[in-house]
């Protein structure tokens, strides 16, 4: 029988294969967001936001509705405390948190994870859960692996960016985005 380890360990492995498979930056993020998100169904929406020039700008994202916060200036919100401190945020319960920027009414949990390249943070994985206290040990260490696995790749979307990656980028017809 496979347990929820064995879950994490598969994830962590199919993200692995898909960085070493190469390519571009933004389809291997754009794999990685959507492998994640259909992956855990606490993962309710799911979403990459590079830094550029002191903001947080929204990249790749898979979830029910786009968020209204493509940008976000570091140190604002749940995801500009972790851009400026580097170290992942746990929020168990997001109507408790004052720094909480609301995106969906049906989110009840929170984990930012900073992506650094150099001791730098370039980006970071943010995710969202409509259960309460959604995200445990296992799914913080899980993603800070991805995090470090993805982070060359991040750098070229730092790099290259500076735009929010709209629904126009999406996959014609594919109603998750
Ligand atoms: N809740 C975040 C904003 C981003 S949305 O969750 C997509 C925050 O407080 O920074």
């Amino acid at each position: 029988m496979s347990s929820a380890a064995d879950t994490y360990r598969g994830a962590l492995d199919a993200v692995d294969r898909l960085v070493n498979r190469g390519g571009e930056a933004d389809d291997l993020l754009r794999a990685v967001v959507d492998l994640l998100h259909d992956g855990f169904s606490h993962y309710s929406w799911i979403g990459i936001y590079f830094v550029e020039d002191g903001e947080l700008v929204l990249g790749p994202w898979k979830g029910p509705q786009a968020t209204e916060h493509v940008r976000i200036p570091v140190g604002e919100g749940v995801c500009g405390a972790a851009a400026a401190s580097g170290r992942t945020e746990v929020v168990d319960d997001v109507n408790a948190d004052p720094r909480y920027l609301a995106c969906f009414p049906s989110t009840r949990s929170e984990i930012v994870v900073p992506v650094t390249y150099d001791g730098r943070v370039v980006a970071e994985i943010d995710v969202d859960s409509d259960e309460p206290a959604a995200f445990g040990d296992e799914d913080r260490a899980f993603l800070e692996r991805v995090a470090t696995l993805i982070s060359p790749y991040c750098l070229v979307g730092w790099d290259t960016g500076g735009e929010p990656w709209g629904e126009s980028a999406a996959a014609p017809g594919d109603p998750q985005r």
